[in-house]
């Protein structure tokens, strides 16, 4: 078989520019691997590429998709394998792209034995989310100092969301304390059952009142942040001293005015990051910290995706509506 079945963006535009098509096979070049899909997963990420505003970077697939799980079909095993893998293991990988597909090629240290007793949907769930939140909340964010640390609080902003929902569960599972934003009482009591101590309908209640009171006044040590624009001061006001505000996206635009003195006063970090450009090898490093610490905990079941619907693959343009809805809550996926 040279060609495979694929969901491409016809044209960018609405839901329906998303098409199925065939398309030849990927090929695996060195150090990289071909995976026989089962299922991808849909991010946000995938919806503004579609629009025409975030465009796969260079040498990526112009398919959609930032991950799957499927089988290890082919490719080249030989090299660092640090997970060692081979073909015929079921395995969940981080893409730059071309995901909605029936076979992808990924970095094979980008690949992940699919954890004991997880479906390929569930496993295919992982990547982009798992990924993003150890590299922003713990990394960049350094929630708990690293190995052995203390017990710190966490603010997930849009906490329903893929990403929302992976930082509440993985805080939580870690011991520290967790708050979060969601936009209806139905979103914020999800929240509340994945670990979140209280979820604030922002709709209804002002966030920086709520945590300053939930945490007796000194307010959060880290925010992950998918809002950014108007949130950006009142997050400066939401953070302990020492706090740090971690922005992965700018739903709510880009540009904010903050007071640079507050930031002074209370010792504050503003940073943030976006994944899909990095080099393997920054996304490798991930890698091999979820294997050792994330890995077993979703072996163990104390962590699980929440999938909110799995769509047949060529329904794609029906879950991009879903996602641009916002009805859902955690994931949307696709199966092939
Ligand atoms: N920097 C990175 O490396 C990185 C990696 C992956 C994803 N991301 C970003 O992280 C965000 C979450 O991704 P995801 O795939 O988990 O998305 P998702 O499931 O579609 O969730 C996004 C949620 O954000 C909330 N929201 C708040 N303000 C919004 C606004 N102005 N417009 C639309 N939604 C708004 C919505 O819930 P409410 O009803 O509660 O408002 C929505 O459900 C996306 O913006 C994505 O681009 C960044």
């Amino acid at each position: 078989m040279t060609t495979m079945q694929a969901i491409e963006i016809s044209r960018f535009g609405p839901a329906d520019v998303l098409r199925p098509v065939r398309r030849p096979m990927p090929r695996p070049g060195p150090g990289e691997v071909l995976i026989k899909v089962a299922a991808s997963g849909v991010n946000r990420p995938d919806v503004f590429q579609r629009q025409g505003h975030y465009a796969p970077p260079p040498g990526a697939s112009d398919l959609p998709g930032l991950e799957v799980a499927g089988i290890l079909a082919d490719g080249d095993t030989g090299s660092a394998n640090p997970f060692g893998l081979k073909p015929g293991d079921p395995v969940c990988a981080l893409l730059a792209g071309g995901g909605y597909a029936e076979y992808a090629v990924a970095p094979l240290a980008q690949c992940l034995p699919v954890p004991a007793g997880f479906s390929m949907v569930e496993a295919a769930a992982l990547p982009e989310n798992y990924f993003t939140v150890w590299s922003n909340v713990f990394d960049r964010g350094r929630l708990g100092h690293g190995e052995g640390g203390v017990r710190e609080t966490l603010l997930v902003q849009g906490g329903s969301s893929g990403i929302g929902v992976t930082a509440i569960q993985l805080a939580h599972a870690l011991g520290h304390r967790v708050f979060a934003t969601a936009g209806s009482m139905e979103k914020c009591a999800a929240c509340e059952r994945l670990g979140a101590e209280r979820a604030i309908n922002y709709r209804e209640e002002d966030f920086v009142e709520a945590v300053k009171q939930a945490t007796g006044g000194r307010g959060v040590d880290v925010i992950l942040d998918m809002v950014a624009g108007d949130y950006l001061p009142r997050e400066i006001d939401a953070l302990a001293e020492d706090g740090r505000l971690v922005v992965i996206a700018t739903l709510g635009g880009s540009r904010a005015t903050v007071d640079a003195a507050t930031v002074m006063r209370r010792r504050l970090t503003i940073t943030g990051s976006t994944l899909r450009p990095r080099p393997v090898a920054f996304k490798a490093a991930i890698a091999r910290q979820l294997h050792e610490k994330v890995w077993p905990l979703l072996a163990a079941g104390k962590l699980r995706p929440v999938i909110h619907q799995v769509f047949p693959a060529a329904e794609a343009a029906r879950a991009h509506a879903v996602m641009e809805s916002s009805a859902h809550i955690g994931k949307l996926m696709l199966q092939w």
